[in-house]
């Protein structure tokens, strides 16, 4: 059976951690289709537009689609992106590799952040001079879902612990719906779990992440709190994110286009190979999957690496080196 995958590089280093991972997908017994679409600033500069029609047909057809970074347009590109597969999870892995400079060597967080709704719905307004508001759009049924989401995750994946965070002291009505649905999904699986106001949880997730596994979050405090513990494991380069819809999805490094280091032929490409190993895993090859995962786990420890891992080796190298480990 082939798999479509759509390939969207985008713009910076987009363009160069991209092909390494359509690499090392290469490499695998899988039959894959791989089918090019453009988006972000240079398609902009050339027709005007950040996501053309064709891209966004090239994402809904295909069975997943790898996305590396855009630009100044990136709100533009990957927001319609995540809705074209219709995401409502966000996957974010933020795990501590051997032999890498981590401020908590021992963290293995998964975050799993609702994808569609919270203050991110985009209902915001100027009631008057120097007046705004923002609502914030808390639903049943997305709750329910994010939170099904993040107990299957947990179960498949071999988390003890699992966390809703919310903030249902303060936002009653909100929050209260999202902790009380969620809350009512372990209840219903009869699974452990805990709950944590996410503010208090930021602190802990600092000191003490060994503690924590899951983390099931409403939209901002996802963003935020994966955020923070990007910062705990060693940097942007090495983190991967899923956007998971019912039928299709889209996976994508967190980092941007990194302007300041694009087109030197250095940028880490473990962040976009690792999202293509959420990609295997999402398709049903969890074997392939976890086959990548270690080889770039053994590539970070063992070199090459790339210097924002204090080496000094290219992109294409480290791309050599895990396609080799493969
Ligand atoms: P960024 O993630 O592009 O870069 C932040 C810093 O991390 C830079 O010093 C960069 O060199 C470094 N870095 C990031 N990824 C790296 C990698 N794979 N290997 C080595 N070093 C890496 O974020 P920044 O600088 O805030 O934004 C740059 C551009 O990217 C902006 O135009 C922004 O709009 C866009 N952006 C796009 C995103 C997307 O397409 N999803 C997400 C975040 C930013
Ligand atoms: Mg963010």
């Amino acid at each position: 059976m082939t798999h479509e995958i759509a390939v969207i590089p985008g713009d910076g280093i987009g363009q160069e951690v991209t092909p390494a991972a359509v690499d090392v997908l290469e490499a695998l017994d899988v039959d894959f289709a791989f089918v090019e679409g453009e988006a972000g600033d240079a398609v902009k500069a050339e027709t005007g537009e950040a996501l053309p029609q064709e891209t966004r047909e090239i994402a809904a057809d295909a069975d997943a689609t790898l996305f590396g970074a855009a630009g100044e347009t990136a709100a533009d590109v990957i927001l319609p992106l995540r809705q074209v597969v219709d995401s409502f999870a966000n996957v974010r892995p933020a795990i501590s590799y051997p032999g890498l400079d981590a401020v908590q060597p021992d963290t293995d967080l998964v975050f799993i952040r609702e994808n569609t709704e919270g203050v991110y719905k985009g209902i915001e307004s100027e009631i008057t001079d120097g007046v705004t508001t923002c609502t914030r759009v808390i639903t049943e049924d997305a709750s329910e879902k994010i939170a099904d989401f993040g107990f299957d995750y947990a179960r498949q994946n071999d988390y003890d612990d699992v966390t809703i965070a919310h903030k249902a002291n303060v936002m009653r009505e909100t929050d209260g719906l999202f902790l009380d649905t969620a809350e009512a999904v372990g209840a219903d699986r009869g699974a452990d779990y805990d709950t944590a106001l996410m503010d208090a949880l930021a602190m802990h997730l600092v000191m003490h992440p060994e503690d924590y596994g899951v983390v099931i979050c409403p939209n901002l405090a996802g963003d935020m709190l994966s955020d923070l513990a990007a910062g705990l494991v060693g940097g942007l380069g090495l983190l991967p994110s899923a956007n998971v819809g019912e039928d299709n999805a889209l996976f994508e490094p967190v980092h941007g286009s990194a302007p300041d280091i694009a087109g030197e032929g250095v940028a880490n490409p473990a962040a976009m190979i690792l999202s293509a190993a959420m990609l295997l895993d999402h398709l049903g090859y969890e074997d392939e999957g976890d086959r990548v995962r270690t080889a770039v786990e053994a590539t970070l420890e063992d070199g090459p690496k790339t210097p924002d891992l204090g080496g000094s080796a290219s992109t294409e190298a480290v791309t050599e080196a895990v396609v080799d480990r493969l």
